[in-house]
C-alpha cells in the first residue's frame, strides 16, 4: 500500500522472512574482499572516509548518523569507478582464462596482456558517473572507450567523461535510449558492453559492477567496527537502476541474514521505476517512460535493472520516492553542517538520502514512517554520499543561489 504525505510516498513492505540466498551467493563478505584486494591494489587507492555526525544524530534523536563519502574516490567524484574498474579486470581475466585468480593491476595494463586479448574497445551507457568511471579504468589499462550519453547530460558532465580519454556520443532520448542504443551499435562495431544495468542473456557483466561496488562495504563495516559498532541499525540507499542498492542490500543480508539492517530505498519521484515495480507487485521489474527529469542525473532511470530487481524484491523493508527539492536540501545540509559535524561535498544523487531521512526525522506528518522504521535513539543509520560535485555549476546554482528550494509550507519551525 501507498502512503503519501508531502510529496513524499513510501511502501512498506512486509516480510515475514527474507529469502537472502541469491544475496549470499552474489555478495558475500568473501566476494566483498575479492573486491577489495582488486582496489586496493590501484594507484592512488585509499579508504574513503565514513564521516560522523554527531550533532546532526543528536538533533534529530538518534545513536549515530554516518555518511560512506565516496565524494574524491580514486580522484574521480563518485563510488561508480569502483563497479567499471572490477568489471574490466574481470572481464579481461575471463579472456585470459583466468578468471578467480590473483591478477596485477599491472599486469592487466602490460603489453603481453594486450598481445593476449587483442584490441577491445569497451562501451557503455551513462548518465555521467559509470561512463566517467569506464573511460577512468580503460585508460588506465590501455583501452580505447566509447561512452553513450543522452542528449540532457549536462556539458560537464560530458567534458569529465571526455577528459579520460573516451570518445563521447550524444544520443537522442533518455538515459533508457542511450542503452539501447549503444546495445545495438555495439554489435555493428564489436565493442564490449560493460553495462551496470543488466537485460536477458547479460547479466555477467552487471554482477561484476555490483560485486565493484563491495569494496566500500567492507570499508564501512572496518570504518564501523573501529568505532565499536557492529553494524548500522538502517541503510537509507538512493537508486536508479538499483545496482547500487541490491550491492548494499544484498551484503548487509549476506553478512547479517534476518538481523540485516533495515533497507530503505530511495528514488526521484520523476524516475521511480523500483517504487513503481513494488507499487505493482507482481515480482518483475516494471518500467518508467519519459523525460525522467530531475535534477538527480545518476537516478534518472526508467528500468530497473533485472538482477537487481531480484535482490531488492525480497529484501528492501521500504521504497521511497521524493520529489528534487528534497535533493537539493541535503546537499545544503552536508555542505552547511551543524557546528563540529563534518562539511562533505555532495552533489544531487549524493544527498538525497540524507534529505530524506531528514524530513521523515523532522516532519510531524511522516512520523508514522520514522516510527515504521524504527528510528530512534538507539539507531544508527548510514548514507553512502555517492558523489561529490559532479557537476559543479549545478552544484553551485544550488548551494549559492538556492535552486529547488523547499516549499515554504514545508519549513521546519522547530
Ligand atoms: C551518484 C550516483 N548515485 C547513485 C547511483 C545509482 O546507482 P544505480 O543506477 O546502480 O541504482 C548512480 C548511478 O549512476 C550515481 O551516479
Amino acid at each position: 500500500m501507498i502512503d503519501t504525505k508531502q510529496d513524499i510516498s513510501w511502501i512498506i513492505r512486509n516480510h515475514d522472512v527474507k529469502n537472502v540466498e541469491l544475496a549470499s551467493n552474489l555478495f558475500s563478505m568473501k566476494n566483498a574482499r575479492t573486491a577489495q584486494k582488486f582496489h586496493s591494489q590501484i594507484p592512488g587507492y585509499k579508504m574513503s572516509p565514513l564521516q560522523g555526525l554527531p550533532h546532526l544524530a543528536t538533533m534529530f534523536g538518534v545513536g549515530g548518523i554516518w555518511t560512506k563519502d565516496e565524494s574524491s574516490r580514486l580522484e574521480l567524484n563518485s563510488f561508480k569507478v569502483l563497479g567499471g574498474s572490477f568489471a574490466l579486470y574481470r572481464f579481461l581475466q575471463d579472456k585470459l582464462g583466468i578468471l578467480g585468480q590473483d591478477t596485477p593491476f599491472a599486469y592487466l595494463a602490460s603489453q603481453e596482456v594486450k598481445d593476449k586479448v587483442g584490441q577491445i574497445t569497451f562501451a557503455s551507457a551513462t548518465d555521467g558517473n559509470h561512463g566517467r568511471g569506464i573511460a577512468w579504468a580503460a585508460q588506465r589499462l590501455g583501452f580505447k572507450c566509447v561512452i553513450y550519453v543522452h542528449s540532457e547530460t549536462s556539458s560537464r558532465r560530458i567534458d569529465a567523461i571526455r577528459s579520460n580519454g573516451a570518445k563521447v556520443v550524444v544520443i537522442d532520448g533518455n538515459y533508457d535510449d542511450a542503452v539501447r542504443q549503444i546495445a545495438l551499435d555495439a554489435e555493428t562495431n564489436g565493442w564490449t558492453i560493460i553495462s551496470d544495468t543488466s537485460w536477458d542473456n547479460y547479466t555477467k557483466i552487471p554482477t561484476w559492477i555490483m560485486q565493484g561496488y563491495l569494496t566500500m562495504l567492507v570499508e564501512a563495516q572496518e570504518q564501523f567496527s573501529g568505532q565499536g559498532i557492529v553494524k548500522p541499525t538502517h541503510v537509507f540507499i538512493q537508486a536508479g537502476v538499483g545496482a547500487l542498492a541490491a550491492s548494499v542490500v544484498g551484503f548487509y543480508h549476506a553478512l547479517f541474514g534476518q538481523e540485516a539492517p533495515k533497507c530503505v530505498v530511495i528514488e526521484p519521484d520523476k524516475a521511480p521505476c523500483l517504487f513503481e515495480s513494488a507499487r505493482i507487485n507482481d515480482g518483475k521489474p516494471h518500467t518508467i517512460t519519459g523525460s525522467l527529469d530531475t535534477i538527480m542525473a545518476g537516478l534518472a532511470c526508467g528500468e530497473p535493472s533485472p538482477i537487481a530487481w531480484e535482490i531488492l524484491k525480497e529484501d528492501v523493508d521500504v521504497f521511497v520516492k521524493v520529489p528534487d527539492y528534497i535533493a537539493a536540501k541535503g546537499m545544503r545540509m552536508y555542505a552547511t553542517p551543524l557546528k563540529g559535524d563534518p562539511f562533505i561535498i555532495s552533489g544531487e544523487s549524493g544527498a538525497v538520502t540524507l534529505g530524506a531521512f531528514a524530513s521523515i526525522m523532522q516532519e510531524p506528518q511522516l512520523a508514522e514512517l520514522c516510527t515504521a522504521l524504527g528510528l530512534d535513539g538507539d539507531s544508527q543509520v548510514l548514507f553512502i554520499n555517492t558523489e561529490g560535485n559532479t557537476d559543479p555549476v549545478h552544484f553551485r546554482q544550488v548551494i549559492w543561489e538556492g535552486a529547488n528550494p523547499v516549499p515554504k509550507e514545508y519549513w521546519i519551525n522547530r
